[in-house]
């Protein structure tokens, strides 16, 4: 019996970077699974304000986040959608007011312990394709292709912008770019799981670049590392 892993692609970067829209596009066109581990943290801000459990007790936070059941579909309509024990969470999930909650829960080290096992029980045939802060560096270590995306702030805040507009949520630049760069802050600065490119991760600065052009960029590399396993649904890109 074989008792090597499933491969796993790894993307990381920082907010508005593109690594959710990039993740979620390579694992369509691969045919693997996906993992938005922001969702979970922002899952976690969520159930925890539902809950009264707040930041100062840490064993509560744990404890809740070992229990999330989260799956990521598709919808017949090529949507993607947050389950929540079945249930539909994507616009709640999504919102400005769950990302902040969730950076803030994200700097206390039982809810990243409590959130390991969580993301790694995606990790299932074919493959799967993360993305996060720390897929590369902690949750998956052993990662065979590791990918660090990056952009410029002000492209950042845009792509932000233009997300939440399109899913007809309230935004405005000048709010979207003080929370960028407050995230940005605490994301980098957090004594547990900071955000850093692992040494061995191939660093993408995505400014100026289509979406489809970095997704086909990760493509290629996942087919070169990956050949068959990574032969996909559709041939390239
Ligand atoms: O990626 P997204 O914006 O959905 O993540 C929300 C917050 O969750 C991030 O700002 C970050 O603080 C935290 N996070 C994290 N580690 C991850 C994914 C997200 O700390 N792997």
């Amino acid at each position: 019996m074989s008792t090597e892993l499933p491969p796993v692609i790894a993307i990381d970067g920082p907010s508005g970077s593109g690594k959710g829209t990039v993740a979620s596009g390579a694992a369509e066109a691969l045919g693997w699974h996906l993992l938005d581990s922001g969702a979970l943290y922002r899952i976690l801000a969520h159930v925890s304000q539902q809950a009264g459990v707040s930041a100062d007790t840490p064993a509560r936070l744990e404890a809740l986040a070992r229990g999330l059941r989260v799956d990521f579909v598709r919808t017949s309509t090529g949507a993607e959608q947050i389950l929540l024990d079945g249930r539909d969470v994507t616009t709640v999930v999504r919102s400005e007011e769950s990302g902040k909650r969730a950076s803030e829960l994200a700097v206390i080290p039982q809810v990243r312990q409590g959130l390991v096992g969580v993301q790694r029980s995606f990790r299932r045939t074919p493959g799967l394709v993360a993305d996060g802060r720390d897929m590369g560096t902690v949750i998956f270590p052993d990662a065979g292709l590791k990918i660090f995306l990056t952009a410029s702030v002000e492209e950042r805040v845009q792509r932000r912008y233009n997300q939440l507009k399109q899913k007809g949520l309230n935004a405005t630049l000048p709010a979207l770019f003080r929370d960028l760069i407050a995230r940005d802050e605490r994301d980098r600065n957090r004594a547990v799981s900071p955000l850093k490119a692992a040494p061995d991760a191939v660093v993408l600065d995505t400014t100026g670049m289509p979406v489809a052009a970095v997704v086909d960029q990760v493509l290629d590399r996942a087919r070169r590392r990956y050949g068959e396993a990574a032969a996909g649904r559709r041939q390239g890109g």
